[in-house]
């Protein structure tokens, strides 16, 4: 087995923070990966490396999952079950269903990270989560070794959320997803305001055509991790209950807002951060995005802890401005 030392991590995170692994070692198949864990029970798993912030040197054994492949199991109906190996990159992966036809994933597009961590924070975007298509996982539990296999139910998806992130953190390493597509008649979402808009002449239109709308919407927006580094989406969207969402409301009529039930509100946490002026604002080598306030970005070289600093007096501001507890939707190490 070849475990290296003292590796930089700048090119395995979408941040672009530089700082080293202590002990690294990539895996290329599932048999590696549990011979590794059957020695080695306190690691760091490292996929795409899009929803962490670095902000100190990792002491425990980092494991960068490279499995690829991907295996259709056609029902000659009008779906199709699709598993791709953890190693698999997202928007390649989901490039490849559509070149097959396969719908269901291409409101997903461009989104950073591997297949292996997608379900982790249930990622989601344009009206769609990765729970809607979602069939199931296979993981490996790190304490015994063992394969088990987490249907939809299991995983306990909600909001940036799943099993994963609570109750089970750190305990499997996800090895496969199995996703249930559909191959001629598409369910398509496109009800999402800037997709409807990007869409306006398409009567009906393909999922190769939402993927591409989908793709052009986030390159307006967002930057591209490969020339400014960054994780998507710093924090996630707050939710709050009617009354404290009408008494902003009063004070601000425009905020902009989601109905999640009868007693809680959607507040995009974009809005509230370009409000209080931190939007395209620059604090040293870290600042907020300039076209999407809920993106913090790397300029050059800033470390962890500086962006991590931002992150707070944002969360601090938001307190004082709205008294809503802003909370980090990445992983900070
Ligand atoms: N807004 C502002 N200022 C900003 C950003 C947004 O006023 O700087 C307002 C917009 O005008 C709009 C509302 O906020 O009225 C929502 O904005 P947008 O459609 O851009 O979506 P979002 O809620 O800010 C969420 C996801 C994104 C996802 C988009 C599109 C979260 C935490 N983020 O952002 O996900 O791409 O919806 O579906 O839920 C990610 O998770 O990394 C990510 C990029």
């Amino acid at each position: 087995m070849n475990i290296l030392h003292n590796i930089s991590l700048k090119e395995y995170n979408t941040f672009g923070i530089n700082t080293y692994a202590k002990r690294f070692i990539e895996i290329n198949s599932t048999e590696e990966l549990k011979q590794v864990i059957s020695s080695e029970k306190d690691v760091f798993i490292l996929g795409g490396g899009s929803n962490m912030l670095l902000t100190s040197a990792i002491e425990k054994l980092v494991i960068h999952i490279n499995t690829k492949g991907i295996i259709v199991n056609d029902t000659k109906k009008n779906e199709v079950y699709v598993t791709a190996e953890a190693g698999e990159n997202w928007h390649e992966f989901v490039l490849w269903c559509i070149s097959q036809n396969y719908g269901g994933l291409e409101n997903l597009s461009l989104i950073p990270g591997n297949v292996g961590t997608s379900p982790i924070q249930n990622i989601g975007a344009y009206g769609v989560e990765i729970k809607d298509t979602f069939f199931q996982l296979e993981a490996l539990e790190i304490e015994t070794g063992k394969t088990k296999i987490f249907t939809k139910d299991e995983c306990k998806f909600g909001y940036r959320n799943s099993v994963f992130k609570n109750e089970l953190k750190g305990k499997y390493i996800i090895t496969s997803v199995t996703f249930k597509l559909t191959k001629n008649n598409h369910n398509t979402t496109i009800s999402y305001g800037a997709i409807q808009q990007f869409l306006e002449s398409k009567n009906k239109p393909t999922i190769k055509e939402i993927s591409d709308a989908v793709i052009a919407i986030r390159q307006s927006k967002l930057p591209d991790p490969k020339e400014i580094g960054n994780s998507g989406s710093f924090f996630k969207n707050p939710v709050i209950n009617s009354n404290s969402f009408k008494k902003l409301q009063e004070k601000y009529p425009e905020i902009p807002h989601y109905i999640v039930s009868e007693n809680e509100i959607k507040v995009p946490a974009g809005w509230l951060i370009e409000q209080c002026g931190f939007k395209g604002k620059r604090f040293g080598n870290t600042g907020v995005h300039n076209k999407q306030a809920l993106v913090l970005v790397n300029y050059n070289n800033a470390t962890g802890q500086e962006v991590y600093n931002l992150a707070q007096k944002i969360q601090q501001t938001i307190k004082t401005t709205f008294n809503i507890d802003l909370e980090i939707e990445v992983n900070i190490i």
